[in-house]
């Protein structure tokens, strides 16, 4: 069943390994016989409406709202802003005349962000929550829900829910793009890029031992590490770093690539992996660039690049995916990064230290 490991050692594992299936569920689950995308027209109308877009989320979850900002904005014009319910709480910013709030949340519990919800509920905001629990706490509480159909993740480490939200954003923000008659969104055959997604997941996927001695070179020994990109590639740096830091307890940090040189750069020493993100044509070559600046200061650097973008020499290639949809594969080799270093360094993958699968308190 769903929540056995079977042959697994690890439920973190599994999970990684079920990403291409995710993808191909949510297409059959979200795609109607007339291949139009299966979304409550009730929520698709309110939403095109907005005036602006509220993601309100915690640790990956929220990492999954940055990795969908761009393609949300593009396909549905609609600005997007992205919040830490945490913060957002006690910090509400001035709200613009048409909000739509969106909760991203895998398990639907988490405190932080109920609380957020229970207070864009009292002003009358509208809500969606996009979670794999249906029947949770958040689903039950806002005005709309869209399932993430995942299956049960039960490793702390979050991994196939950051995956399928960012999916499920490309679904709506594709529906809600063709309800307002968006070219773009019409033009985005968000279906079958998803299934080109699933496939380039399994190429990667089927390369554990290549990511298993890339993290015995760079990452098990050290202390410290970073992860660099820019716009898309920042957005995946973030979650790269957490998962690494959540579970081999390495310190990492996921850095703007340009920002670097404003003071992050200090703490490159002999040996510092630092690892770069390369999926988009215009800014990968400057985050090359911060490669190479960092590489005279003494870093071991390691590239996960599109094979289009590559350069010989580049450790990790990634297949051509849409541009919309990077982040879905540029995640995978962070994952197994992170896997690989825990396991080598002799922790336990599925229960980190001092975590809880969801934090049901503020
Ligand atoms: C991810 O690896 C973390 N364990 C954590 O950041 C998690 O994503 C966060 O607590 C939010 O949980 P939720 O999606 O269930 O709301």
């Amino acid at each position: 069943s769903d929540i056995e490991k079977g042959t697994y050692p690890y439920y973190m594992l599994k999970e990684i390994d079920e990403q291409p299936a995710v993808m191909r569920r949510l297409v059959q689950e979200y795609r109607q016989a007339d291949g139009e995308i299966h979304i409550d027209s009730a929520l698709v109308s309110e939403l095109a409406a907005s005036d602006r877009v509220y993601i309100v989320a915690c640790g990956t979850s929220s990492h999954a709202g940055w990795a969908a900002k761009r393609f949300f904005e593009e396909l549905t014009q609609i600005p997007v802003e992205i919040h830490l319910s945490s913060e957002f709480g006690y910090n509400l910013p001035l709200i613009s005349k048409k909000p739509f709030f969106i909760y991203l949340s895998q398990s639907g519990e988490t405190a932080d962000s109920r609380q957020v919800l229970v207070k864009t509920n009292e002003l009358d905001y509208p809500a969606l929550t996009i979670t794999n629990v249906a029947g949770s706490t958040l689903s039950r509480e806002a005005d709309h829900t869209l399932l993430l159909y995942a299956g049960p993740e039960i490793a702390v480490a979050s991994t196939k829910a950051y995956t399928a939200q960012i999916a499920v954003m490309a679904l709506l923000a594709t529906a809600v793009g063709r309800t307002k008659g968006l070219a773009k969104a019409t033009n985005f055959p968000v279906f079958q890029e998803l299934g080109i997604v699933a496939s380039a997941m399994e190429s990667i996927i089927s390369e554990k031992s290549h990511f298993s001695d890339l993290t015995a070179e760079y990452l098990t020994a050290t202390r410290n590490a970073f992860y660099i990109g820019r716009g898309n590639d920042y957005y995946v740096s973030m979650e790269a770093a957490l998962k690494l830091k959540e579970i081999s307890y390495i310190q990492a940090e996921g850095f703007a690539a340009g920002e670097l040189k404003h003071g992050t750069i200090a703490l490159i020493e002999e040996g510092t992996p630092v690892i770069g993100i390369i999926t988009d044509e215009v800014t990968g070559s400057h985050t090359r660039g911060n490669l190479k600046e960092v590489e005279s200061r003494g870093a071991k650097t390691l590239v996960i690049a599109s094979e289009a973008l590559a350069k010989v020499g580049d450790q990790i290639l990634l297949p051509q995916v849409h541009p919309y949809l990077t982040s879905l594969l540029a995640v995978l080799p962070t994952q197994l990064l992170a896997y690989y270093a825990t396991l080598q360094r002799g922790y336990d993958v599925d229960k980190p230290r001092n975590l809880a699968k969801s934090v049901t308190v503020e």
